[in-house]
């Protein structure tokens, strides 16, 4: 089964076909980050003018590899993010299902977003129940997927996310937007210089031993702010190191502690902040033998539209075009549109 995967949740537009739910036989992604570097972050209007504008030639480039009579159904991002963005993608999908008379799949991007671990899988597809933390730039979850549809929350952030916090920190130490490359560019710099036995325990690690599996990271950004603002002798690379690491740190012995209590069989991770290097490697050291962890392919970490193909594969609830409509406050645990 062949489905049409569209995105445009926020600064990415973005489509993809994937046959069975793991096969990429297309994505296109075109992004408007570099206008977004310019104003330090992301200007709503602006962001849904750049969809209008991408929408159809990213649709085009990813219909080249594979023909309209060949696709099964569409899917589309219906939320969480901007209106003005959802919007450009949810009513071109619309379009498409009455022109083309294909269903239409509704997919919540936090959930859409797990689903990069399906994608071109070099071993067995996850297994259940598994453990998934999703952090992106909106928002920081965990959840427990006992199947497909079963989706329970443990735990997520109380105040800025884990990207939001990459974002926010990048821009005091006056890097650029967005704040995740270029925190971990400057970290891998420092970390590389300083050697092995490197001790970095310059910020707070917000709730990092209490009994929830909640997190908090705008203390983070103060702290930061503190020693930022003050006369101080570390480099912008060491305060870079220093925030990166509170950050995973506190990611991975959470994410690590839920493990312990719900003994899952897979970890998936999923979001635009796995594609952190030292994320990635901290959960490889800490991720035992009895459980398998799945981290997704780089490209595949950041918002696209093969994941959302994907996630509608395992969730096939079609909806008629009619009833289709953007839902910007969806949460990861919504499954009704
Ligand atoms: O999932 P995503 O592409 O978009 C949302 O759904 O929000 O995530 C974007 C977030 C941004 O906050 C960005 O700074 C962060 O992912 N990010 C990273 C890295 N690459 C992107 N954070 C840390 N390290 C990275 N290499
Ligand atoms: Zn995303």
């Amino acid at each position: 089964m062949k489905i049409l995967g569209i995105e445009s949740s926020c600064d990415e537009t973005a489509a993809a076909v994937v046959e069975d739910g793991t096969k990429v036989i297309a994505s296109a992604v075109a992004s408007s980050l570099e206008l977004h570097a310019k104003t330090g972050g992301i200007i709503p209007e602006e962001a849904a003018r750049q969809q209008i504008k991408s929408i159809l030639p990213v649709l085009e480039e990813t219909l080249e590899a594979c023909t309209i009579e060949n696709i099964d159904a569409i899917a589309v991002t219906v939320g969480p993010g901007l209106i003005g963005s959802l919007v450009v993608g949810v009513e071109t999908a619309k379009t498409l299902s009455l022109l083309w008379n294909k269903p239409i799949i509704p997919i919540n991007h936090l959930v859409g977003h797990i689903y990069a671990n399906w994608l071109d899988l070099q071993k067995e597809i996850p297994m259940f129940p598994a453990l998934a933390l999703v952090v992106s730039g909106g928002h920081t979850d965990l959840v427990v997927m006992n199947s497909h549809s079963d989706i329970t929350w443990i735990g997520g952030t109380r105040d800025d996310a884990a990207g939001e916090a990459f974002d926010k920190t990048a821009r005091l130490l006056g890097l650029s937007y967005p704040g995740g490359p270029s925190i971990s560019r400057e970290a891998e710099e420092y970390i590389k210089s300083a050697g092995e036995n490197l001790e970095m325990k310059l910020f707070p690690r917000p709730m990092i031993n209490d009994n929830t599996f909640d997190f908090s990271f705008s203390g983070l950004k103060t702290a930061a702010q503190n020693v930022i603002q003050t006369p101080h002798e570390q480099s912008i690379q060491c305060l870079a190191a220093e925030i990166q690491e509170s950050i995973v740190d506190v990611l991975v012995t959470k994410t690590m502690k839920a493990v312990e209590k719900y003994k899952p069989k897979s970890l998936l991770l999923a979001g635009g902040v796995t594609a952190n290097k030292r994320l990635r490697e901290k959960f490889q050291q800490e991720a035992g033998k009895d459980i398998s962890l799945y981290i997704p392919e780089f490209k595949y970490c950041t918002d696209n539209a093969a994941y959302i193909a994907a996630a509608a594969y395992f969730h096939q609830t079609p909806i008629a075009w009619q009833n289709l409509s953007t839902n910007p406050e969806l949460t990861i645990t919504d499954f009704q549109f």
